[in-house]
């Protein structure tokens, strides 16, 4: 099965910019850009923070505010903040051993950097696509089809409506022409939380803000996450 999906991605695969390094620094952006962002709009968004912050050492000298700045529009701006606080771990004492010791890096993206920068070819990140693929299959891919399998998860073998007759796997499928039961969606941003906060930090990121125009929830979840600090004075700003 897996020779056949090597097969079909060596005629199918999409030309990404992260697979043209090694480099850990750009796998851990682009892992951390694409756990909440597609795969489309996260290519300009990379490679434009690749070319501000070049390497580690520049992202850990970058002001949280301008790293901040920096992630509008990609969602999950806690991440962020992760982020420029692993390179700055990373600038400081090197890669550790443990990858998961570093902020905002779980199993997933450590099995990635492992995989992707530090060669350990062997190891599978399980990430939802991977994950619904092996299910269907009743198979277990080995570390080299990673890259293959998110394509595959990507653009055939889809949650809700799976294209099992472009599928390379098909004729090996137990599941073939089925479809998961009610596939659960993202629950709605609009109205949401999340969408206020979003919002909030938004404003906050153009200018400072008086406390007393903003949304006072939103604000006080952005302070506890680190996100904008209060001033004396009331105003609101990034930190
Ligand atoms: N989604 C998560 N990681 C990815 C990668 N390296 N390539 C494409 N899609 C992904």
């Amino acid at each position: 099965m897996e020779a056949e999906l090597i097969a079909w991605y060596g005629r199918a695969k999409r030309d990404l910019p992260w697979r043209h390094t090694h480099d850990p620094y750009a796998i851990l952006v682009s892992e951390v850009m694409l756990q909440q962002t597609q795969v489309d709009r996260v290519v300009p968004r990379y490679l434009a923070w690749l070319q501000r912050w070049p390497t580690v050492e520049a992202l850990a000298n970058a002001t949280a505010a301008d790293v901040i700045r920096a992630w509008q529009g990609l969602g999950y701006n806690r991440r962020a903040l992760a982020l420029h606080h692993a390179a700055q771990a990373v600038a400081q004492d090197g890669w550790p051993d443990t990858l998961t010791a570093l902020p905002g890096v779980g199993p997933y993206t450590a099995a990635a950097l492992r995989n992707f920068a530090f060669g350990d070819v062997d190891i599978l990140p399980h990430d939802v696509n991977v994950d619904r693929i092996e299910r269907r299959t009743g198979h277990g891919f080995t570390g080299a089809a990673a890259q293959a399998l998110m394509d595959l998860g990507a653009t055939v073998c889809l949650a809700r409506i799976p294209r099992c007759d472009v599928c390379p796997l098909a004729a090996a499928c137990p599941s073939k022409g089925t479809r998961d039961t009610a596939a659960r969606k993202q629950s709605r941003f609009e109205g949401s939380f999340r969408q206020r906060r979003a919002a909030t930090l938004r404003l906050v990121s153009v200018a400072d803000t008086p406390g007393e125009s903003l949304d006072r929830e939103a604000v006080e979840a952005l302070v506890t996450d680190g996100l904008v600090i209060v001033l004396p004075n009331g105003t609101v700003a990034l930190p």
